[in-house]
């Protein structure tokens, strides 16, 4: 075999051979190692070329262009590889990094109403479901609206009883008039009828007013600040009957089991007659127990027929309207629905306690 023949086949050799190894590049990195082995300087190519040399003069252009044929056709090859290669390593780069969009996301913690909310919002909503409009009231109150037109005028024993705190500073010149802290819900009552009656409306008004009390007392049993919601109807011939029928359904709806009611004579100086009502314990279905006191019995509100000089000072005649009212302690129904065993519980806000009521 003569060199130029020899040099052809080699070359036809190292074409084959390096086309296969290409095809047989699994990434880039390999493809760039055969890139150098076959067509870089010290190459497979680069050794062949050097046999060019011994060749007569005449030849070489010949195997010359032999040896630019071969190097364009792995060149060509390379290309074509390397795309595919890229194509595959991009492929697998998306697969590898594959999001599911369809996870749910990692939330953070939730917060939740503190349990006195969701008493007075539960309440309210009891309330509002019966048809009785919500109204609210200021906190800071005048004495009007607090004691003299609930018929607890100056002097009366029942404003010691309520441990007001006055509000010093509010109101100042000729007219000041002493401020205070609402001590109960019931000014709502007044307030709501004035309004009703101010916007030209006629009996019957149904409201329930939820909303913050204040009274300067502080134990185990008493916050200087609690909760309280005030419901009361006015109508033609409102009767005991109708304030028994709205307790029984408010306390078994709440207490979500049919409660027994009973109404204990009591003296508020708004109501008249006035009751004290209690609920079947809870706690022991009535049989006595240590909550109850062994009585059966739990007191949870204070009621009665709306005091005529009550409806009198708004200008209800009481000849024609009557009304039932009755206001009830939140911190009070919550503790005793959710056995709760400690009312200072609910203002010292360790997140325990507010975590395992958040549901
Ligand atoms: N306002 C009273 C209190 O805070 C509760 C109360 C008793 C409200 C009888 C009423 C009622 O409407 O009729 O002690």
């Amino acid at each position: 075999m003569s060199d130029i023949e020899a040099l052809n086949e080699q070359l036809a050799g190292l074409q084959e051979e390096a086309l296969k190894a290409f095809s047989g590049a699994t990434d880039l990195a390999v493809l760039e190692q055969l890139r150098v082995a076959y067509l870089g300087k010290k190459g497979a190519l680069t050794e062949v070329l050097k046999g060019v040399g011994k060749l007569p003069p005449e030849q070489r252009p010949v195997i010359g262009q032999q040896v630019n044929a071969v190097k364009q056709a792995l060149a060509t090859a390379l290309d074509a590889m390397e795309s595919e290669l890229a194509v595959k390593a991009k492929a697998e780069r998306i697969e590898a990094e594959r999001l599911d969009v369809t996870l749910p996301g990692r939330s953070g913690p939730v917060g939740a109403l503190h349990p006195v909310q969701q008493g007075l919002d539960e309440i309210t909503a009891i309330f509002s479901q019966m048809g009785f409009a919500v109204a609210e009231g200021p906190e800071i109150e005048n004495e009007f609206h607090n004691f003299d037109a609930l018929n607890i005028p100056p002097e009366h024993p029942a404003r010691a009883m309520h441990d007001t705190f006055f509000v010093k500073g509010l109101s100042s010149g000729e007219n000041a008039e002493p401020m205070l802290l609402r001590t109960h819900t019931s000014p709502v009552q007044i307030r709501a009828m004035r309004r009703f009656l101010e916007e030209g409306h006629e009996p019957p008004l149904a409201v329930v007013a939820p909303g913050r009390v204040y009274r300067c007392d502080y134990d185990v049993t008493h916050s200087p600040m609690f909760h309280q919601v005030e419901v009361f109807k006015v109508d033609h011939d409102v009767s005991m009957a109708h304030l028994k029928g709205v307790l029984k359904h408010f306390l078994s709806t709440y207490f979500e089991r049919e409660v027994d009611i009973r109404l204990r004579p009591h003296y508020f100086p708004f109501t008249e007659p006035s009751a004290e009502v209690d609920i079947g314990c809870v706690f022991c279905a009535r049989k006595g127990c240590r909550i109850c006191k062994g009585s059966g019995w739990i007191e949870v509100l204070g009621s009665g027929m709306i005091h005529p000089n009550v409806l009198r000072s708004v200008g209800i005649d009481s000849s024609i309207f009557s009304g039932f009212a009755f206001g009830l302690g939140v911190e009070r129904l919550v503790m005793l629905k959710q056995g709760i065993p400690d009312l200072r519980l609910f203002f010292e806000n360790d997140v325990r306690f507010l975590r395992r009521m958040g549901s």
